[in-house]
C-alpha cells in the first residue's frame, strides 16, 4: 500500500471548510443569557478559560508525544508513547467541548475589537482544523509532512485561541480595579434599577440590590465597579456582553451606570 496521491488532500481540506463555515454559521447570533454552566468555577467566562488552559497543556504533550513517535527525539521510542499520544488528542477534544458550547451557542461570535475578532476568527478556524486532523489520521498513508502540518496548525490555532482569551482573562485578573469614581449628581439611581430589571442585567449578573443571581457576567458585588466602567461596558459591550448602546438611551446607562456603581457591595 504506498501513500496516497495529492489528489486526496481535497478530503481534509473539505472537512476544514465544513466545520469552520459550520462553526461560523452557528456563532452568528448574539450572546444569550441563558443555559450557561460553570462547574466549579467562579464564572462561564473562567471556566472556559480553565478548560482551555488544560487543552493547551495536553497540547503540547501532543507535540511532545508527536515527536517521540516520530523519532525526533534523542530517547528510544517506548510502547506507551502511541496511546498516550492518542488519548492525549482524545482528551483536548473533552476539554474543549464545554468552551466550544459557550463560545459557539452561548457567546457567539464576537468582532467589537480586535481581541474577540482574532479569538472568533481562531476558534472557528480550530475547528476546522482540527477535524481536517483527525480525517488525515483516519484515512492514513498521506505524503509524510501532510499531518505534522496538520497537527502543527491546530497547535498553533489553540494557542492563538488561548493567547486572545484564557492569557488575557489572567491578566485582568491580575491587574487591579481602578479606583471608583462618583456617579455624576445628573445620574438617577433609582431609576437605575428599573433599567436593570428591564434590560435584563439580572440574568447574567448577580447583584444583590436588584436580587438577581445570574451567573454569566461577573458578579458585580463582588466586582464593585466605578461609575464609568458599568457606562462604558453597558454602552459598548464586550467579551461576551451585550452592548446596549443601541438598546438603552445615554440617560438609562448613566443611570444604570450609577445604580450599580453605588449599590454594588461584597457580602
Ligand atoms: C448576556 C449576558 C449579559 C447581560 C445581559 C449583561 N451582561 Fe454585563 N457582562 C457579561 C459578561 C460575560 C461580562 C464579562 C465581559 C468581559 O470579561 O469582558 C460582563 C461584564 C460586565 C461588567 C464588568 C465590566 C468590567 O469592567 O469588568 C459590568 C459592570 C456589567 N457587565 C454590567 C452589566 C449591566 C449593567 C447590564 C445590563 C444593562 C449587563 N451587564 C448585562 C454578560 C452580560
Amino acid at each position: 500500500m504506498g501513500t496516497r496521491s495529492y489528489a486526496w488532500l481535497a478530503a481534509p481540506i473539505t472537512a476544514f471548510a465544513v466545520f469552520s463555515l459550520t462553526a461560523g454559521i452557528l456563532s452568528a447570533h448574539d450572546p444569550r443569557s441563558k443555559a450557561y454552566f460553570r462547574l466549579f468555577f467562579s464564572d462561564p467566562i473562567h471556566l472556559k478559560a480553565g478548560f482551555a488552559t488544560a487543552a493547551v497543556a495536553l497540547a503540547c504533550f501532543q507535540v511532545f508525544s508527536a515527536a517521540w513517535i516520530f523519532r525526533k527525539l534523542p530517547w528510544q521510542k517506548p510502547a506507551w508513547i502511541n496511546p498516550a499520544h492518542r488519548w492525549s488528542g482524545r482528551l483536548v477534544f473533552v476539554c474543549i467541548l464545554p468552551v466550544a458550547y459557550h463560545c459557539i451557542f452561548k457567546l457567539g461570535w464576537q468582532g467589537a475589537d480586535s481581541r474577540t475578532l482574532a479569538h472568533s476568527l481562531f476558534g472557528t478556524l480550530f475547528f476546522g482544523a482540527y477535524a481536517a486532523k483527525i480525517t488525515i489520521v483516519r484515512l492514513h498513508r498521506f505524503p509524510r509532512l501532510v499531518l505534522p502540518i496538520a497537527g502543527g496548525l491546530v497547535f498553533t490555532l489553540l494557542i492563538g485561541l488561548w493567547y486572545t482569551s484564557a492569557l488575557w482573562l489572567y491578566r485582568q485578573d491580575a491587574s487591579a480595579a481602578p479606583p471608583a469614581a462618583a456617579a455624576p449628581a445628573s445620574a438617577n439611581a433609582a431609576n437605575g434599577a428599573r433599567v436593570f430589571a428591564i434590560a435584563g442585567c439580572g440574568g447574567c449578573h448577580t447583584l444583590s440590590a436588584a436580587h438577581s443571581t445570574g451567573a454569566v457576567g461577573p458578579n458585580l458585588d463582588d466586582l464593585r465597579p466605578s461609575f464609568e466602567q458599568v457606562r462604558q461596558k453597558v454602552e459598548g459591550g464586550g467579551g461576551g456582553m451585550p452592548a446596549f448602546g443601541s438598546k438603552l438611551s445615554e440617560a438609562q446607562i448613566r443611570d444604570v451606570a450609577a445604580f450599580v456603581s453605588t449599590r454594588a457591595r461584597s457580602g
